[in-house]
C-alpha cells in the first residue's frame, strides 16, 4: 500500500518537473523514470569487486539484475587474448524476456571491476541528452583488433574507440544488437560489438554512439591522470578533468584495477572528510558474542639481526588474546638470536597452545619459510586465522589481534609506521614496474589524518588472513615465492591477480584487457587505531654484547622504553627529583636493564684500568685521582653516551641549574668499578667539568655494602644510592667530594665529567 502510494506521488512529481522542463524547452523529451532502468551485469562469483560493485548500486538504489552467478566462467583463460563472449550469451538470453520494452533502459555493465558514482536519475538524463537508442564507453586504446582504427568515425575531441564494459539503450536495441550474437563463449565480446559499431547501417538504424566525453563511462586504462577525486559534502565523486565531467560509472578496465581500489576507497560515499569511514563498521564481528575465540596461527619471522627481540615477544605474550587460541610458528634464519628465542621458550613454553621454531640450521629462505607458515594454517581446518608478524613489528596496542578480527576482512594488516618517518607497511599505489609509488592520501593515512580501512595494492610485516580464504581463493601454496619477487610483494601480487591458472609471465597491460575476470582478493589496511611502530633493522651492529644498547640513534622510541627509568618524565611534570646535598640533585634516570647491560658490558670487555696514575687513554697521560674504570670510547660507546647525555641529562641540568645552557660535550664518560681487593674508595677530589653526573648501576645492600659519595664543604654523605638514579653536582670549587669505600662486593657506576 505504502509502495503505491510512494508510486503515485512520485509519478505526480515526475509530470510535474517535465512541464516545467517542457515550458523552457518545449522540445526536451520528458524524463525517463529511473524504474524504467535496470542494471544486467553477468558475474559467475561474488568476488571480492563484486561485492564491492554491488555495495555502490545499493547505495544509488540500482535495480542489478546479476547473469551468470554460479555458472562456471567459460569465457576465455588467463594468457588468452580475447574472450568475454559467455557475458553476451548470457546477455542475450536475458534481453530476449525483456525485448519488447519499448521504454525499458538496459544499462550492462561489468561488475568485478567497476563501481557506481552517480545515480539512476543522472545516468537517465545523460543518456538521454546524448540523444542516441545506445549508448557504448569510449576509450582511447583500440583492442582487440588495432587494424580497425581507421574505421570508427572520427571525433575532434574525446575517446575515439568502443568499449564493451559499459552499454546503456533502450531493451529492444540492445536486444536487436546482442541477439546477432552466434559464436563461442570465449570468443571476444568487444569485438563483437566493435564490429556492429562500425558497421555504417546499423550504426545508423540501431542509432549508436560512444560515449566521448565521458559523461557517463569512465574507462580508467589510459586515462589515470585524466581523473581526479572530487570531495562533495555527502558523496566523492570521480571527476575527468580533460572533459570536465562527473562520470557515473567508473570502469577499472585493463591494469587500472588498483587504481579503481583507490578511487573505491572514497567513491560513491566509502569515506569523506565530512563523515569518515562509512562502511568500516559493516560486517565486523563481535568476539565478545563467540562461544570461543577463534584458533590463531602465529607465524614469526627473524629474518634478519633485530633489535630489540626479547621485547618483541614480550609484546607477543602480551597481546590481549587467549593464549591457548594462539599457535606460534617461529622462522628465525639468524644464529645471533637463539638465544633470545630459548629464553623466551623457556619461560613461557607452556603459555602457547603450541610453539614452534625453525631455526637457521634449516637454511630456508625466507620464501620458503613464509610458505610453510601460512601452510600450517591452511592444511588445519581448525585454523581459524593466520597473523603474520615480522620481528621489526612492535605492536604497543594489546588489542591489535582482537581488533584485526573484527574486522573481519579477509586479508587485513594494521597500519604500523617508523617512529617519527613515513615509512609504513603498505604502499598506496604502485609503479609501472611493481614497485612503491606514492599514493595521493599515502601522508595521511600515514599520519592517520584519513582514519578508515583502505583497500590498497601492497602491504608487508604484519597482517591476518582469513583460514578460511587460505582454504579457497588463496589455496594455492607456494604464495611468496614468484619470479625474483621479494616474499611480501610476490604474496601481494598473487593476491591481486589471483585467478585459477596463474601465468609465470606477468601480461602486457593490453593483454590485460579482456582476460578472464581477475578474481583478486582485497587488501586492507587499517589505520583505525594506533597499533604499534617498525623498528629499524639498519645498521644494527651484533658484534657488541648487548647490542641495542647502541640502538639510541636508529631505535630511539624503543631505546627510551628499554633503557630510560619509567618515572624519568615525572622529573618534568610532578618536580620527581631530590637534592640530598645542597646543589646535589637526585633524579631518576637508567631502567634496569640500561644498568644491568652497561655493567655486563664493560665486564665482557674486561680491560678495567687498575686505578693506576699513568694512563694512556688522557691526554698528558697522567691521572691524579685515578679510579678502576673503563671509557665509553674503549667499547665504542662514546657517541651514543655523548647522544645519551644531550637527551636526558640535559633537559634536567636546565631544569635544576635554571638559565645554564650545557653543552652536552664531554671527554671523561667511564663505569667505575670499586670493589675491598682493588680500589675501594676515591680520595676527595674535585671534578674538571661544570658539572658531574654520577649513576649508580647496581644495588646496595644486595650487589655490594658501603659505598656512596661525601661533599665536605657540605659536611653530607649520601650513604644509600639507588640503582639507576643519578647524582648531578657542579665539579669545581664548591663541591669538593669523596667516593665511600665499598666494603663487600662490587659496585659499580657511570660518571661524566660535562662541559669541561
Ligand atoms: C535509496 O533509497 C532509500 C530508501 O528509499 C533512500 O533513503 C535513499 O536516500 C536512496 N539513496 C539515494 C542515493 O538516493
Ligand atoms: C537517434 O535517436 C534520437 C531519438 O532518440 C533521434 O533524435 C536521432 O535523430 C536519432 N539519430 C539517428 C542518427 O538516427
Ligand atoms: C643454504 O641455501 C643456499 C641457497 O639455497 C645455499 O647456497 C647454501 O649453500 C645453503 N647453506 C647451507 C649451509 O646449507
Ligand atoms: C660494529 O662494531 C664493532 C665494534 O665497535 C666495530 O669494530 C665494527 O666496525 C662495527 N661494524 C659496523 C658495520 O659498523
Ligand atoms: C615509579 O614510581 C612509582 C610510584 O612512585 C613506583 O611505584 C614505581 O616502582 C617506580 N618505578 C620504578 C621503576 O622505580
Ligand atoms: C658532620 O655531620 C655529622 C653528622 O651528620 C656530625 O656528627 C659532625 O659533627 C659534622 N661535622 C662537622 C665538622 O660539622
Ligand atoms: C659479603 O657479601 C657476600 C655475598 O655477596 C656475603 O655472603 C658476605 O656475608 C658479605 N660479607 C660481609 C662482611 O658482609
Amino acid at each position: 500500500m505504502e509502495y503505491l502510494t510512494f508510486c503515485f506521488v512520485f509519478s505526480c512529481w515526475m509530470k510535474f518537473a517535465s512541464s516545467v522542463y517542457s515550458t523552457d524547452a518545449p522540445q526536451a523529451p520528458a524524463h525517463i523514470p529511473k524504474e524504467k532502468l535496470l542494471v544486467l551485469t553477468v558475474a559467475t562469483e561474488e568476488t571480492d569487486g563484486f561485492l564491492r560493485f554491488m555495495q555502490s548500486a545499493k547505495y544509488f538504489n540500482y535495480t542489478v539484475k546479476v547473469l551468470g552467478m554460479g555458472e562456471g566462467w567459460k569465457g576465455g583463460d588467463v594468457g588468452r587474448s580475447i574472450g568475454g563472449g559467455q557475458k553476451i550469451r548470457l546477455l542475450k538470453e536475458a534481453m530476449e524476456a525483456l525485448a519488447d520494452q519499448e521504454d525499458l533502459v538496459v544499462l550492462s555493465v561489468d561488475s568485478y571491476d567497476l563501481i557506481f558514482a552517480g545515480g539512476p536519475e543522472e545516468i537517465l538524463r545523460k543518456f538521454q541528452q546524448a540523444n542516441h537508442k545506445v549508448v557504448f564507453a569510449a576509450e582511447g586504446l583500440v583492442w582487440p583488433d588495432k587494424k580497425l582504427a581507421d574505421q570508427y568515425p572520427s571525433v575532434r575531441s574525446g575517446k575515439r574507440y568502443l568499449n564493451s564494459g559499459g552499454i546503456i539503450g533502450y531493451a529492444p536495441y540492445i536486444n536487436s544488437i546482442v541477439s546477432q550474437w552466434n559464436l563461442h563463449d570465449n570468443d571476444d565480446d568487444q569485438l563483437f560489438y566493435t564490429k556492429i559499431y562500425l558497421d555504417p547501417l546499423q550504426r545508423q538504424t540501431l542509432n549508436m554512439t560512444l560515449d566521448h566525453k565521458c559523461q557517463i563511462f569512465q574507462n580508467l586504462n589510459g586515462a589515470v591522470d585524466e581523473v581526479l577525486l572530487k570531495f562533495g559534502t555527502d558523496r566523492v565523486r570521480v571527476r575527468n578533468t580533460m572533459y570536465d565531467s562527473l562520470p557515473a560509472v567508473v570502469h577499472g578496465n585493463g591494469n587500472t584495477k588498483m587504481y579503481l581500489n583507490y578511487l573505491a576507497n572514497y567513491v560513491p560515499n566509502a569515506w569523506s572528510y565530512e563523515h569518515g569511514c562509512s562502511h568500516c563498521d559493516d560486517d565486523v564481528l563481535d568476539l565478545t558474542q563467540l562461544k570461543e575465540y577463534p584458533d590463531v596461527m602465529v607465524g614469526v619471522f627473524i629474518e634478519q639481526p633485530t633489535p630489540f627481540l626479547p621485547e618483541f615477544f614480550q609484546r607477543l605474550l602480551t597481546l590481549d588474546y587467549p593464549k591457548d587460541k594462539l599457535r606460534v610458528f617461529v622462522h628465525n634464519n639468524e644464529v645471533y638470536h637463539e638465544k633470545h628465542i630459548q629464553n623466551f621458550w623457556e619461560e613461557n613454553r607452556n603459555v602457547f597452545s603450541s610453539f614452534k621454531v625453525v631455526g637457521p640450521e634449516e637454511n630456508l629462505s625466507q620464501g620458503e619459510a613464509r610458505n610453510m607458515g601460512m601452510d600450517l594454517c591452511r592444511k588445519d581446518a581448525t585454523c581459524d586465522y593466520y597473523f603474520s608478524i615480522d620481528s621489526d613489528v612492535m605492536l604497543t596496542n594489546r588489542q591489535t589481534l582482537k581488533l584485526l578480527i573484527e574486522q573481519n576482512r579477509k586479508i587485513i594488516g594494521p597500519l604500523v609506521t617508523r617512529h617519527g618517518k613515513l615509512w609504513s607497511n603498505f604502499w598506496g599505489a604502485l609503479s609501472l614496474d611493481g614497485y612503491y609509488a606514492r599514493s595521493e592520501d599515502y601522508v595521511d593515512i600515514v599520519q592517520r589524518k584519513r582514519v578508515g580501512v583502505w583497500n590498497i595494492p601492497y602491504m608487508a610485516h604484519v597482517y591476518l588472513v582469513k583460514g578460511s580464504a587460505l582454504r579457497n581463493e588463496l589455496k594455492e601454496r607456494n604464495f611468496f615465492i614468484l619470479e625474483k619477487l621479494d616474499p611480501d610483494m610476490a604474496l601481494c601480487r598473487n593476491a591481486r591477480e589471483l585467478t585459477s591458472h596463474r601465468e609465470k609471465d606477468s601480461p602486457s597491460p593490453e593483454s590485460f584487457h579482456m582476460l578472464k575476470p581477475p578474481k583478486g582478493v582485497f587488501m586492507y589496511i587499517t589505520n583505525r587505531h594506533d597499533f604499534g611502530r617498525l623498528i629499524s633493522t639498519a645498521n644494527y651492529n651484533i658484534s657488541h654484547y648487548n647490542n641495542d644498547l647502541w640502538q639510541i640513534f636508529e631505535n630511539p622510541v624503543d631505546w627510551k622504553e628499554k633503557y630510560i627509568h619509567q618515572n624519568y618524565t615525572r622529573i618534568f611534570t610532578e618536580n620527581y627529583l631530590e637534592e640530598p646535598c645542597p646543589d646535589v640533585y637526585w633524579f631518576p634516570v637508567f631502567s634496569e636493564k640500561a644498568c644491568d647491560e652497561l655493567v655486563e658490558e664493560m665486564e665482557h670487555y674486561g680491560s678495567w684500568s687498575g686505578g693506576k696514575h699513568e694512563d694512556k687513554r688522557i691526554a698528558g697521560g697522567y691521572e691524579t685521582v685515578p679510579t678502576d674504570d673503563i671509557h665509553m670510547k674503549q667499547i665504542g660507546f662514546d657517541k651514543e653516551w655523548l647522544h645519551f647525555i644531550r637527551e636526558f641529562i640535559s633537559p634536567v641540568t636546565l631544569k635544576v641549574f635554571s638559565g645554564y645552557y650545557t653543552k652536552g660535550y664531554a671527554i671523561m664518560n667511564f663505569v667505575v668499578k670499586y670493589t675491598p681487593d682493588r680500589q675501594a674508595y676515591l680520595r676527595p677530589h674535585h671534578d674538571s667539568s661544570t658539572f658531574t653526573i654520577n649513576i649508580a648501576l647496581n644495588n646496595k645492600d644486595r650487589d655490594f655494602q658501603g659505598g656512596g659519595c661525601r661533599f665536605h664543604r657540605y659536611n653530607c654523605s649520601i650513604e644509600s644510592p639507588r640503582k639507576g638514579w643519578s647524582f648531578m653536582h657542579p665539579g669545581r670549587l664548591t663541591h669538593l667530594h669523596e667516593g665511600l669505600p665499598t666494603t663487600n662486593g662490587t659496585r659499580y657506576i657511570a660518571v661524566s665529567f660535562i662541559d669541561p
